[in-house]
């Protein structure tokens, strides 16, 4: 049976696309090695669709390993979100973000092509484009040097699946640029899983809402905006997930030796006193916060022109701000009653 295969499937963007994927009717093996994801996403995973997803417990890194699931199943796409992801924590650790994220998807590529499996969905970041000049920001926009070794890794990792198609690899890829994913599925069963202190605005939000946090830093409030906080395009991760499946779709009928690149935001620009005051349409007290100084290596504002993904791919976002901070909270309400 015709299977496709998720590496990093029990992280945030991998279950949510699994989901997704298991309700279309496809068959999904995970690969993952729980470095940053939690085994209990498997269970979830299954309370809102039913289906068991295999489950490989394994590094992408490890070539043997990968080899052997190629052999295992009849693998027809590969979606690879597996990588390290946190911006700050790439600073500190550059040699480790450069070796997981770029070994894992060197061995995707040598091992797919050995197995001649021709799709490959790939998970990019908007971060190649550093604070644009012009927005809204387009497939065309030129790149910008990335302001951490994560955003890095992921320029790089773009460069990789190019040159390898251009050296007549027999493969086909789409690269997806992800704004921001936030959000939670609808069912508030599963859901963004940070470890320790969140890093990103979304999990922190919640957790303030819930009291786990005292009061939310705003990280500036002197940008060139109208609020003076900075933008996002915020997308809701079972709109981007949707895009995954969109991307495969479009990939079938496509000759190899072939690669895409899409945006993958709503187009829509929220500061982030707008998300604040989107999540407080749901809350009985107002969330606490305060102003502080701007984060480090933070951009001023970007949001994505999505239109090619629109046309091209046939995809379009359905959720708005208000279901992105509305799913994120009843999803912490969810994780902190399943402790
Ligand atoms: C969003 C906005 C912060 C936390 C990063 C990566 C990107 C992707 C998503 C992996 C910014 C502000 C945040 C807080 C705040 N990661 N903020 N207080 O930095 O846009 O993107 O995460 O793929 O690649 O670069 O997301 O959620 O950290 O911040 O004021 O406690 O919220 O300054 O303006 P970011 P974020």
């Amino acid at each position: 049976m015709k299977t496709i295969l998720v590496t990093g499937g029990t992280g945030y963007i991998g279950s949510h696309t699994t989901i997704e994927l298991q309700k279309l009717g496809f068959n999904v093996v995970i690969i993952d090695n729980l470095s940053n994801s939690d085994i209990k996403s498997l269970e979830r995973i299954k309370s809102i669709t039913g289906i068991e997803a295999k489950f490989e417990y394994g590094d992408v890194c490890d070539k043997s390993f990968l080899d052997n699931i190629f052999q295992k199943y009849e693998i027809s796409s590969i979606i690879h979100f597996a990588a390290y992801k946190a911006v700050g924590e790439s600073v500190s650790k550059p040699i480790s973000y450069y070796s997981n994220n770029l070994i894992s998807l060197m061995n995707i590529l040598e091992t797919m092509t050995k197995h001649s499996v021709k799709n490959l969905i790939f998970s990019s970041s908007c971060t190649v484009y550093g604070q644009p000049d012009i927005l809204p920001v387009t497939e065309e926009t030129e790149l910008k040097p990335a302001n951490s070794p994560y955003g890095n890794t992921k320029k790089i990792s773009e460069d990789i699946i190019i040159d390898f198609i251009n050296s007549g690899a027999d493969i086909r890829a789409v690269i997806l640029r992800y704004f921001n994913p936030v959000g939670a599925d609808m069912s508030g069963k599963i859901g963004e899983l940070p470890q320790g202190i969140p890093n990103n605005l979304m999990p922190y939000i919640t957790q303030t809402a819930l009291g786990i946090r005292e009061k939310l830093m705003v990280f500036g409030n002197d940008y060139n905006t109208n609020d003076g906080t900075a933008i996002r395009d915020y997308i809701h991760v079972s709109d981007l997930a949707n895009a995954h499946i969109s991307a495969m779709n479009y990939l079938n009928d496509k000759p190899t030796k072939f690669y895409d690149i899409f945006n993958v935001g709503t187009g829509e620009g929220y500061s982030v006193m707008q998300v604040i005051n989107s999540i407080n349409k749901f809350l009985t007290s107002p969330l606490p916060y305060q102003i502080t100084e701007r984060r480090q290596g933070d951009i001023e504002k970007i949001w994505a022109d999505p239109s090619k993904a629109n046309e091209i791919l046939k995809w379009q976002p359905i959720y708005s701000i208000d279901d992105m901070t509305s799913s994120a909270l009843n999803w912490e309400k969810f994780l902190r009653q399943d402790k």
